[in-house]
């Protein structure tokens, strides 16, 4: 197989040209103004729908899954441990049609990861798909050697015989690449959040987590235990994503090579791939019975390109349902009510509804207003007649949020996220490549960073999470509370966050999390020392 002689190759070989000749010649024709057109065209949204060839489902037909905990293997007085084997499964998605899926354990969403803050977990993951992968666990605070760096492959179990776990060809990271098997160590010294994980293989990233890879990790701590939010069946992860369908069932996806030995999309797509499907835990439009009390929404924007502005349908009197507690990096210092709230890929928004604010029976819709057709719908909420009783509450301060110190700040970085007539999508017009960082932050320090845009990016920073300090040369937007470590670059926009790494010295990722961006190099290392 050619991926396991060469699985440091691809680092210099970059993207394709051949991928990137259609759009050269549109992007020099039409300059900024032809974004600012094609923006205009889909307010609020980039990338391109792709048309299913199978039939789409039906809305609310299907009730919401819940993907299943994960148990470890062995737990000692430190550190939990867990296995996940990753494996080509066939999953009814669409009800009738039979879906080829690339999954953690045979599930999509795989299955969740709950860890205690300060409670390692280590979790060995066998590749048993016919492609390298490499996990990253999003919003971790994770030495380099866990982190996922894209060029640290697990190669195919069966590529490398029965044992695995030995070193094949060590590429530019630290821990190189393994053939069969990873253990992957998360010393969770963190705030309890909402983190996921998801595929991370260079240039590959897009059609690995389309195809499935992705689930939750989520981490609890003492200060969330005291404020008696909504637990247990009222705490539900909602990992929404939007997909298309071929004809024969499986997900269906543009790539360039279907072989994947080449990056990216075909031209069309480069902006991003948008389904006409959408899910929630793996379920199209799905519908959920709920107690007229309060729930703890945890939604996860774990779509390839798709933004979405989500909202209740009927809102109740008195406005402000979507009760935010939470973002990347955990509890808020106070509760926020939104009415509605834009999600970018990547993102995760922890809110409480209660529908007790709903009348007994009334059927309460999760749109998407920045979708068309079908996808502005999500999924929906049926409001069960039944008296319950509900003890839990969303106390008017949540946790203590540490404002970095601005005026201790030593460096300001400007990273320019734009499409580059030669490269692609570019960070300060290089393409991304290993081992080449271009920052070398000192730990301890803060720094504020600056994230320019030409169309919509959302950019994510690897190993510590940041705090919006601006945006347009303003204050703040009204979802840029809290600890973020994914912020929502609008068109032509300008984001400054303050950011503090600590502990783990060695080389971490900064990128756009459109995957479709990433996959076609708007990625760069830095490297912590
Ligand atoms: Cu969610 Cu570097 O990724
Ligand atoms: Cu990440
Ligand atoms: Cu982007």
């Amino acid at each position: 197989m050619a991926e396991l002689r060469t699985p440091g190759r691809r680092v210099s070989r970059g993207v394709s040209r051949r991928g990137f000749l259609g759009l050269t010649g549109a992007a020099v024709a039409l300059g900024a103004a032809g974004f600012a057109g094609r923006e205009f065209l889909r307010p609020g949204q980039p990338g391109l729908v792709l048309p299913s060839q199978a039939p789409l489902p039906g809305r609310f037909e299907v009730s919401l899954p819940v993907p299943p905990v994960l148990r470890p293997t062995r737990s000692d007085g430190t550190t939990d441990y867990y296995d996940v084997v990753q494996q080509v499964a066939d999953l009814e998605i669409v009800p009738g049609l039979r879906t080829e899926a690339w999954t953690y354990g045979g599930s999509f969403p795989g299955p969740t990861i709950v860890s205690r803050s300060g409670r390692r977990a280590v979790v060995r993951h066998r590749n048993e798909l016919p492609h390298p992968t490499v996990v990253h666990l999003h919003g971790g605070h994770t030495p380099a050697e866990s982190d996922g760096y894209p060029m640290d492959l697990v190669l195919p179990a069966e590529a490398g015989g029965a044992a695995g776990g030995h070193h094949a060809h060590d590429a530019s990271g630290a821990a190189g690449s393994v053939v069969g098997q990873r253990d992957y160590t998360y010393p969770m010294e963190q705030r309890a959040a909402t983190l996921w994980y998801h595929d991370h293989r260079h240039g590959f990233t897009g059609p690995a987590v389309w195809r499935g890879l992705a689930g939750f990790h989520l981490v609890h701590d003492d200060v969330e235990d005291g404020l008696h939010l909504p637990v247990g069946d009222r705490d539900l992860p909602l990992m929404i994503t939007d997909r298309s369908f071929a004809a024969d069932g499986g997900f269906h996806y543009p790539l360039l090579d279907p072989a994947m030995e080449e990056h990216g999309v075909e031209d069309r797509y480069m902006d991003g791939v948008l389904g006409d499907v959408v899910l929630v835990n793996g379920a199209p439009w799905p519908a959920l019975r709920v107690d007229r009390a309060r729930y703890r929404l945890r939604f996860l924007n774990a779509s390839n390109a798709r933004r979405y502005r989500l909202a209740l349908d009927p809102q109740p009197s008195g406005g402000g349902v979507l009760m935010q507690v939470g973002g990347d990096g955990g509890l808020l210092e106070r509760p926020i009510a939104h009415d509605a709230i834009d999600i970018a890929p990547a993102e995760r928004f922890d809110v409480v509804v209660d529908f007790s604010r709903f009348a007994p029976g009334t059927r309460v819709r999760l749109l998407n207003r920045l979708g068309e057709g079908r996808t502005t719908e999500v999924m929906c909420f049926d409001v069960s007649s039944a008296r319950v009783d509900d003890d839990a509450r969303v106390p008017t301060r949540l946790a203590t949020v540490e404002r970095l110190d601005l005026s201790r700040a030593t460096t300001t970085r400007t990273f320019r996220f734009q499409l580059s007539a030669d490269h692609g999508w570019t960070i300060n017009g290089e393409p991304y490549r290993a081992g080449r960082p271009s920052a070398r932050p000192r730990l301890g320090d803060i720094e504020v960073w600056r994230f320019i845009t030409d169309v919509h990016h959302p950019v994510h920073v690897h190993l510590d999470p940041f705090q919006v300090v601006g945006r347009n040369n303003r204050g703040p937007g009204p979802y840029d509370a809290g600890w973020k470590d994914t912020v929502d670059v609008r068109p032509a926009g300008g984001v400054e966050v303050a950011v503090r790494f600590t502990d783990y010295a060695g080389a971490f990722m900064l990128h756009c999390h459109n995957l479709e961006h990433e996959d076609m190099a708007m990625m760069a290392d830095f490297v912590t020392e």
